[in-house]
């Protein structure tokens, strides 16, 4: 079995990124800037959108957190946004989800500049996603593409099932699985909560990616000898043996399925840190595109 190493993978990415940024600086050339906007007091959101900024700052990126009152009106929340659009000094934007109920969060997606939208949602995006031409891919499929890449795995043909429809990772993670590519070139199945039978479909797959939020979902009599595992699940459970009472754990009982996988990632450690290195990497081309006038 081998770990997906997503911690050391997205270092080494996060290290090149820090060498541009630094050839930047010599040129006296503005840094990359990102901006996130975060409306209300979500506790996870904060920790999100806290993460982002210290990711950024490690390697030399400007970022600019916006925080706003959770009471805020859809129309003054897009005002924001139309300005930042304008803003020349700004590469990315991104609004942290989920939004409070009154705001229409595809509304306030679209409203985004498709050339800052760093997060990869955009429906411009998403539909150049999808006919495979150049995009802001969304972050953590982009990340799970990297770990493939990276450690060569053979998807050519490989049956791949994807649990979780979700339009931030399941669902564009399917179509880049089978986008014929050298390293996406899958037969890929979806699965959802009304899929019958999952077993049968999971017995039968040579890659699992796992999105769906329910610890040890996936179980080792659930999977075949040699099943690739990516598991994007994160949840939290009660651990007496840690200070804060709790830790992280995947969709994936870890312990009994990696005794079966060729390869697996880890939770902590895999998919995560691969999709703040993809922001990253997503602010980093916006900033390219836009000194390069693309
Ligand atoms: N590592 C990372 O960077 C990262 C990034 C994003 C998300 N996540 C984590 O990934 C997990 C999924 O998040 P998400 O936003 O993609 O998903 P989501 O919007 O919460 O949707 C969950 C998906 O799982 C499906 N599902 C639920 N129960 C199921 C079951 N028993 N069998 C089969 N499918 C089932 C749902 O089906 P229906 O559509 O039919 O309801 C839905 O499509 C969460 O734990 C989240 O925290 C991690």
């Amino acid at each position: 079995m081998i770990l997906l190493d997503g911690k050391s993978l997205s270092k080494k990415i996060r290290l090149h990124l820090h060498s541009q940024v630094k050839k930047i600086i010599s040129l006296k050339k503005r840094k990359p800037h990102l901006v996130a906007i975060l409306v209300g007091n979500n506790p996870a959101s904060k920790t999100y959108v806290t993460s982002k900024q210290k990711a950024c700052n490690e390697i030399g990126f400007d970022s600019t957190i916006i925080h706003l009152d959770e009471n805020i009106s859809q129309d003054e929340l897009i005002k924001k946004i139309l300005k930042i659009n304008l803003d020349s000094n700004i590469d990315g934007l991104i609004v942290q989800l989920p939004l409070p109920n009154h705001i229409d969060e595809f509304l306030i997606t679209k409203s985004i500049s498709d050339k800052k939208d760093v997060d990869g949602f955009h429906p411009v995006n998403l539909g150049k996603m999808m006919l495979g031409a150049p995009s802001f891919l969304p972050a953590t499929p982009f990340g799970i593409i990297k770990l493939i890449e990276e450690y060569e795995i053979d998807t050519v043909g490989k049956n791949c099932l994807v649990i979780g429809r979700s339009n931030i990772v399941g669902r564009p993670i399917s179509i880049l699985m089978s986008r014929n590519a050298k390293f996406a070139n899958a037969t890929v199945t979806v699965a959802h909560s009304r899929t019958k039978d999952i077993k049968n479909l999971t017995l039968n797959a040579d890659i699992i990616i796992i999105a769906l939020g329910k610890e040890n979902f996936l179980k080792a009599d659930m999977v075949k000898e040699g099943v690739v595992i990516i598991d994007v699940g994160i949840n939290r459970i009660k651990s007496k043996e840690h200070k804060s009472g709790w830790r992280l754990v995947g969709d994936v009982d870890f312990n009994s399925v990696k005794q079966k996988a060729s390869f697996i990632t880890p939770v902590p450690g895999g998919v995560g840190p691969m999709t703040i290195v993809s922001l990253l990497q997503n602010t980093f081309l916006a900033y390219k595109q836009k000194i390069n006038k693309i």
